[in-house]
């Protein structure tokens, strides 16, 4: 974590979700930031968790981030919301990028699931102060689970934003299917929000016909990996330091390698993030994750050892 910054303010957005509003430290600044990035937080010693910058691009006096306590999490989100005060520091990262606007020169559509509205936020301050054409579908379960709504309705941009209450399949289905019928070949989609919701986007927007790429995600987490018992055990030799570690089927890679005292560098740790992208020499990684190309899975030169494991019974890494 290479900042430290202030918390300016905390933010009850819904009973789910917080708003920060972070600031540099007194004589310091903060990076700037493109659409669609977003920053490690260490809330507390141990955890790691990344964010969406949802504030305005061209604004660099603060961060904006939203965070949802997760039920079910492994106690990031809880962290943020219990152990943060007003006034006190966080050490997060510079601002990270995988969720670019693309200038194709078409049409943007923006569709927001839930707490998945944050890096959405920013493009869209993005593209209006560019004066460049987008719509904006904001889908959540009811009107009051509504975060950023005064961000929204103090914009220039709030009548592009169209709001989806409480839909699910096959009303769901219906409403996108109306969004995104007849895609022009410029135009792109921008989608973040949970797995199920992605799915639903993914499935209607292949059924109208638009291409692969022209459907740009953000995820949250890749889908924990599947393991089988007495199945998936396999071997990785680390060709730098001449070892060989067995992988059992309950462990990640990475755990496996920190039994052995071998750190490598991580952050998401779940195979989103892609700091933990390591070369392999030999042998078939079984993807998990959802930070590689298409082009780098198939080349089997790279992996994320955080989440993704192998097919074949020997994996041999650059380490
Ligand atoms: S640590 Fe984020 S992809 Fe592995």
């Amino acid at each position: 974590m290479d900042l430290e910054v202030t918390i300016r303010e905390i933010r009850r957005e819904t009973s789910e979700i917080r708003s920060f509003i972070l600031e540099p430290r007194p004589g310091e600044t903060l990076p700037p930031f493109r659409p669609g990035a977003h920053i490690d937080v260490c809330p507390v010693p141990g955890f790691i968790r990344q964010y969406s910058l949802a504030g305005d691009p061209a604004d660099g006096s603060h961060y904006l981030i939203g965070v949802k306590r997760e039920q079910n999490g492994r106690g990031g989100s809880s962290a943020m919301h219990s152990q943060l005060q007003e006034g006190g520091t966080l050490k997060i990262s510079r601002p990270k990028n995988n969720f670019a606007l693309r200038d194709t020169g078409g049409r943007s559509i923006l569709l927001a699931g839930g707490i998945g509205v944050t890096p959405l936020l920013s493009m869209a301050q993005a593209l209006a102060s560019e004066r460049l054409s987008f719509d904006f579908h904001y889908f959540a379960r009811s009107n009051g689970e509504l975060a950023f709504r005064d961000l929204i309705t103090t914009s220039g941009w709030s009548r592009q934003v169209a709001y989806h209450f409480g839909l699910v399949p096959p009303l769901l289905n219906d409403v996108l299917d109306e969004i995104l019928r007849s895609p022009g070949p410029d135009d792109v989609i921008y989608l973040c929000g949970p797995g199920p919701f992605m799915d639903v986007v993914g499935a209607v927007a292949e059924q109208a016909g638009w291409p692969a790429d022209a459907v740009i995600l953000e995820h949250f987490s890749a889908d924990p990996p599947k393991l089988t018992p007495g199945a998936d055990e396999f071997v990785i030799r680390l060709a730098k330091r001449s070892i060989e570690l067995v992988v059992p089927p309950d462990k990640a890679i990475i755990e496996v390698l920190r039994e052995a005292g071998i750190e490598i560098q991580t952050s998401c740790e779940q195979g989103v993030c892609g700091t933990c992208v390591t070369p392999v020499l030999e042998g078939e990684p079984e993807h998990n994750d959802m930070f590689l190309s298409d082009e780098e899975r198939t080349s089997g030169h790279l992996f994320t050892p955080c989440v993704s494991r192998a097919k074949s019974k020997l994996l041999v890494l650059d380490i």
